[in-house]
């Protein structure tokens, strides 16, 4: 009794944990049994070779470490959160929200290739992913669409306008850049649901993007 899987996707700063966590009370509220998963799993011994690449210690520049060795990171992380964490109650019908996914692979590690290069690495991910390691394919992936220039803005507001609070993927306004274009092919060529969470050069309210996002989910679980 497989459950369902909704992925919430979208560029670094754009509101991802904010709309999972509202997400999932509403869910709750709704008598629904879901579970809130979030990647990298930061609390877990999994997640190291992940700090270590943020932190630099395989390069500064996220180009120093090729898209297909950082990928593995991120998916063996994945795999530890799935075998330890949540495979049961997803297998056993419950709702997973999951605040990034595999799908975050295809957006910062597509970034560092030729565009010509992305379907190739795209197809590579996840056969690795879902066919090879078993991890579960999402039934939504929802990526929370936000310029980059204001996300920006948001993620100093949290670092207290401190740069050196800034992992490498965060420094690099270049590679933000480059994300941007990545993420905008992604969602169009896996069919991702994009809300546009920008109004008049600013954010929406956090509440009326949940709306949004809430009503898109109830058509898919
Ligand atoms: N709609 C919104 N309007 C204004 N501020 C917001 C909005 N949504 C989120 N924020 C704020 O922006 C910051 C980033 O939000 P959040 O941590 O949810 O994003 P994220 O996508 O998970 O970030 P990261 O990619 O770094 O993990 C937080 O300080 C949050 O309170
Ligand atoms: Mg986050």
């Amino acid at each position: 009794m497989k459950g369902k899987m909704i992925v919430i996707e979208g560029l670094d700063g754009s509101g991802k944990a904010t709309q999972a966590e509202l997400l999932t009370k509403r869910l709750e509220n709704e008598g629904k049994k879901v579970m809130k998963v979030s990647f990298p799993d930061y609390d877990s011994p999994s997640s190291s070779l992940i700090k270590m690449y943020l932190d630099g210690q395989f390069g500064t520049d996220p180009d120093s470490v090729n898209p297909y060795a950082a990928s593995t990171f991120y998916a063996v992380d994945r795999y530890a959160s799935y075998k330890t964490k949540w495979a049961e109650h997803y297998n056993t019908g419950g709702i997973i929200i999951a605040d990034r996914y595999t799908t975050s692979n295809a957006i910062h590690q597509c970034s560092k290739l030729p565009k010509e290069m992305w379907d190739e690495y795209l197809e590579w991910l996840f056969e690795f992913e879902y066919s090879k390691i078993g991890l579960p394919t999402p039934d939504e992936v929802i990526y929370l669409y936000v310029e980059t220039s204001i996300s920006q803005e948001l993620m100093m507001k949290r670092y207290g306008n401190d740069k050196k609070k800034m992992d490498i993927h965060e420094k690099s306004a270049d590679y933000l850049k480059r994300s941007e274009a990545a993420a905008a092919y992604c969602a169009d060529r896996l069919n991702w649901l994009t809300i546009n969470c920008v109004e008049n050069n600013a954010m929406r309210s956090i509440d009326d993007i949940s709306d949004e996002l809430f009503s898109a989910v109830l058509r898919k679980i």
